[in-house]
C-alpha cells in the first residue's frame, strides 16, 4: 500500500478549471475564507438557503458525541425537494428522465413528482403510518422508490432502504432492528435481461413471526407472478388511484429522524446509521451544488448510485432534489442490452454531470473506449467519483475518454456516517491532481492523527478524523448509542474516527489510503469481514473461517475466504464442491455482492499466540505476495501448509 501511495504522490500533472469554466462557476475560492471566518455562521447561512416552516435561532448544540443542528427550527424535507420548486414556477422542469432496462422511458416533472408524493403520503397515512414510524423500502431504481422515500419524509416516517440485492435474512434483520410497520417493494424488476423477483424475498423475510409489519405495498414493475397475502399486501397503483390528491406538508423538528441506513462495520451485525432532517439536507444540497457546480436551469445530473446506498440518498434524492435539478435515472445494469447504454443515455438527455464509482470506470476501461466514442458526450461538463480511491490511470481515462480531455474530475470522499461529501475538489475552483481528493469542503475540519491522537507531520500517513461536528453527521446508531460511542468516538474523544487512513502532501492535497479496520470495499460497497466470516461459520461444513479483502483490478477489493472444513464434511465432498457450496451459501445468506471471489479450503489458519487470526498474512497470501513478518505466529508451519493448499 505504502509503495503505491508513494508513487501516487509523485503525481505532477495538474488540471485547473478552464477560464471559461471558472467564470461560470457557482462559487469561487473565497468560499473557503467565508467558512473559515465564522464556521457556524457559514453553516447557518447554508441552512437558510432551504425553506423553513419555522426559522431556527440556534445553530449548534454539541455535547460530544451528540450534536443538534438548527435545532429550534422546523422544516419539511419533502417540501424542500418538491413543493418549493413548483411554487417557484418550476413545476414543469423534469425531475427525472428515467429508463427501464428494456428501453421503456418515462419523464417525470417536479409537479408530477410532487403530486405522486402527496398521494402516496395519503396512502401511507391511510395505512396507519404516523410521524415517527419506520418504513422499510426494498426497491430497485424506479421513480416510485424516490417517491416512497419522499413520502416518508413528508409525513415524518423514518425510512430504511434495503438494497435490492440483499437476502431475506438481511432484509429481516433490518426490518426487525428498525421495527418497521410497512414494507414498500415491487413484484420484480429488470436486471441483465431478466425479471428479478423481489416480492418473494419479502414474503420469505416476513414468514417467521415476531415482526410488526402490518402491510406490504407492492409497485407493479416486473409483472412477474407473485404470491399474494390478502389483508397484508396492497397494490401501489390501486391504493394510489383511491387516494386523496392533496396533502399539506407540516414542519418537522430539525432533528426529526429522516432515515436509518444499515452499513457494515467491523463486527457481524450491520449498524443502523441514523440521519436527521435539517442538518443532513443542508449539507447534501450545499455539497451537491458546490462540488459539481450545479445550476438547476443549466444542468442535467446523473448519479448512478442505487437508492439502497447512501450515495443514492444524498445525490439522487435529497441533494439534487433540494436543488431542483433535472436528473437521469436508470433501471438495470450498464451493459444490458449493450455496453452502449450509459453513453447513449448521456447523449439522449444531454447529461452535464456524471457521478459514478471507480469500479464502474475500470469496467468501462476494460470493455473499451470504442463504446463511449460512438456517442456524443460533449454535453458533459463535470465528472465525479465516489466509493473508493481512484487510481490516476482510471482518473485520466475518465477525463480523456468520457470527458473529452476537458472536464474536471472530482473525487469525493465521504461515508454513510458523514451523510454528505466531506473531502473533494470543487469543480469550478480546484486545480486537480489525478488520484487525490484534494481538500476539505468549506465548513469541514479534519485532523490526521497517529495512534496516540497526535497530529502527524505533513506528508505522513495517519488516521483520518473529523475534528468538529458537521451538519450531515450521523446522530447515533439506531437503538445502540453505546456502539455509536465505541465505534466512532472512543479512540479520540471528541474527534470522529472515520476508519480510513489519509495523508496530506506538500501541496496540501489529501490522499485517502483505504480502510484501517476490517471493513472491505468491493465495487464501492462496504462489506465487513466479520459478517462474511459469521455467515461461513454458520454453514454446517465450516469449522473455522477467515475473510480478507484482496486487491482486485476491477472491483477494488475482492472477498477471499480461508476455510477449515469440519472433518465429516471434508470426507464426503471434494475441495471444489466445498468451495462452490460455500460461495453460494454466502451469496444466499447475505447477497450476491458478498459472494467470495475465492474460497480456499485450508488445514489451519495463521494465528498469534493469543489466538488472533493474522489477516495481514492472509492478505499477502491472497494477493500472491511474499508473506510479511511471521515472528508473532504461534505455529510457523501454517503459512507453508496454506500455500501448498492454494496451489
Ligand atoms: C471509502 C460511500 C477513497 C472509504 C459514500 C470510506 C473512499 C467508505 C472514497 C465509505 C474516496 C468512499 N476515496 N475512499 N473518494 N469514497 N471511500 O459508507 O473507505 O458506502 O470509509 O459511503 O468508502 O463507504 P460508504
Amino acid at each position: 500500500m505504502n509503495e503505491s501511495i508513494d508513487s501516487l504522490m509523485n503525481e505532477v500533472r495538474r488540471f485547473p478549471p478552464s477560464e471559461e469554466f471558472r467564470a461560470e462557476s457557482v462559487v469561487d475560492a473565497s468560499i473557503y475564507d467565508a467558512a473559515e471566518a465564522d464556521r457556524l455562521q457559514f453553516w447557518a447561512d447554508r441552512a437558510r438557503e432551504l425553506h423553513w416552516h419555522e426559522e431556527f435561532t440556534q445553530v449548534l448544540d454539541w455535547q460530544p458525541p451528540h450534536a443538534k443542528w438548527f435545532y429550534d427550527g422546523k422544516i419539511n424535507v419533502a417540501y424542500n425537494c418538491l413543493d418549493r420548486h413548483v411554487e417557484a414556477g418550476n413545476g414543469d422542469r423534469v425531475a427525472f428522465h428515467w429508463e427501464g432496462e428494456p428501453g421503456d422511458q418515462r419523464k417525470i416533472t417536479y409537479a408530477e413528482m410532487t403530486a405522486e408524493v402527496k398521494r402516496l403520503a395519503n396512502v401511507m397515512l391511510g395505512l396507519g403510518i404516523r410521524k415517527g414510524d419506520r418504513v422499510a423500502i426494498y426497491m430497485p431504481m424506479i421513480p416510485e422508490s424516490v417517491a416512497a422515500m419522499l413520502a416518508c419524509a413528508r409525513i415524518g416516517a423514518t425510512h430504511t432502504t434495503v438494497f435490492g440485492g440483499f437476502s431475506p435474512q438481511n432484509l429481516r434483520m433490518r426490518v426487525d432492528d428498525a421495527d418497521a410497520k410497512l414494507v414498500i417493494t415491487v413484484d420484480g424488476f429488470n436486471r441483465k435481461g431478466k425479471v428479478f423477483a423481489l416480492k418473494p424475498t419479502v414474503d420469505t423475510a416476513l414468514e417467521a413471526e415476531g415482526h410488526n409489519v402490518e402491510n406490504v405495498l407492492v409497485v407493479r414493475r416486473g409483472e412477474n407472478e407473485i404470491d399474494w397475502n390478502a389483508g397484508r399486501d396492497i397494490w401501489y397503483h390501486e391504493a394510489m388511484a383511491d387516494a386523496e390528491p392533496e396533502h399539506v406538508a407540516e414542519g418537522m423538528e430539525a432533528e426529526h429522524p429522516l432515515f436509518i441506513l444499515y452499513t457494515s462495520g467491523t463486527t457481524g451485525n450491520p449498524k443502523g446509521i441514523l440521519h436527521t432532517s435539517a442538518g443532513y439536507l443542508t449539507q447534501a444540497a450545499y455539497t451537491h451544488r458546490i462540488v459539481f457546480d450545479i445550476k438547476p436551469e443549466r444542468d442535467v445530473f446523473w448519479c448512478t448510485a442505487d437508492v439502497g446506498w447512501v450515495t443514492g440518498h444524498s445525490y439522487v434524492v435529497y441533494g439534487p432534489m433540494a436543488n431542483g435539478v433535472t436528473q437521469v435515472m436508470s433501471e438495470g445494469t450498464f451493459d444490458t442490452p449493450t455496453p452502449h447504454r450509459p453513453w447513449q443515455m448521456i447523449e439522449r438527455y444531454g447529461v452535464t454531470v456524471f457521478y459514478t464509482a471507480p469500479t464502474a470506470i475500470r469496467t468501462f476501461m476494460k470493455i473499451g473506449r470504442e463504446y463511449p466514442q460512438e456517442s456524443d458526450l460533449s454535453s458533459l461538463r463535470v465528472l465525479g467519483t465516489v466509493g473508493e480511491p481512484i487510481n490516476p490511470e482510471a482518473w485520466m481515462w475518465y477525463r480523456d475518454v468520457i470527458g473529452g480531455g476537458k472536464t474536471p474530475v472530482v473525487d469525493t470522499w465521504w461515508q454513510t456516517e458523514t451523510g454528505a461529501i466531506m473531502i473533494s475538489p470543487l469543480a469550478g475552483v480546484t486545480e486537480l491532481t489525478p488520484g487525490s481528493a484534494e481538500h476539505v469542503i468549506p465548513g469541514i475540519e479534519i485532523g490526521i492523527l497517529n495512534e496516540k491522537g497526535e497530529p502527524v507531520p505533513q506528508g505522513q500517513g495517519g488516521l483520518l478524523t473529523i475534528t468538529s461536528p458537521w451538519p450531515g453527521m450521523l446522530r447515533t446508531i439506531w437503538g445502540d448509542d453505546k456502539r455509536y460511542r465505541e465505534t466512532y468516538w472512543e479512540k479520540f474523544g471528541d474527534k470522529y474516527f472515520a476508519g480510513d487512513g489519509a495523508r496530506i502532501d506538500d501541496n496540501g492535497d489529501i490522499w485517502l489510503l483505504g480502510r484501517v479496520d476490517d471493513v472491505m470495499n468491493v465495487s464501492g460497497h462496504r462489506l465487513s469481514t466479520a459478517e462474511i466470516e459469521s455467515s461461513l461459520v454458520a454453514h454446517e461444513a465450516t469449522a473455522e473461517a477467515a475473510v480478507v479483502g484482496a486487491s482486485d483490478a476491477t472491483t477494488g477489493q475482492a472477498v477471499v475466504a480461508f476455510v477449515i472444513l469440519k472433518s465429516r464434511f471434508e470426507q464426503t465432498k471434494s475441495v471444489e464442491e466445498a468451495e462452490a457450496i460455500l460461495r453460494k451459501h454466502v451469496a444466499d445468506d447475505i447477497g450476491a455482492i458478498a459472494r467470495p471471489r475465492q474460497v480456499f479450503i485450508v488445514p489451519d489458519l495463521p494465528k498469534t499466540r493469543s489466538g488472533k487470526i493474522m489477516r495481514r498474512l492472509l492478505r499477502d497470501l491472497a494477493e500472491g505476495r511474499e508473506v510479511g513478518d511471521t515472528t508473532t505466529l504461534a505455529d510457523g508451519s501454517v503459512v507453508k501448509a496454506i500455500q501448498e493448499q492454494m496451489r
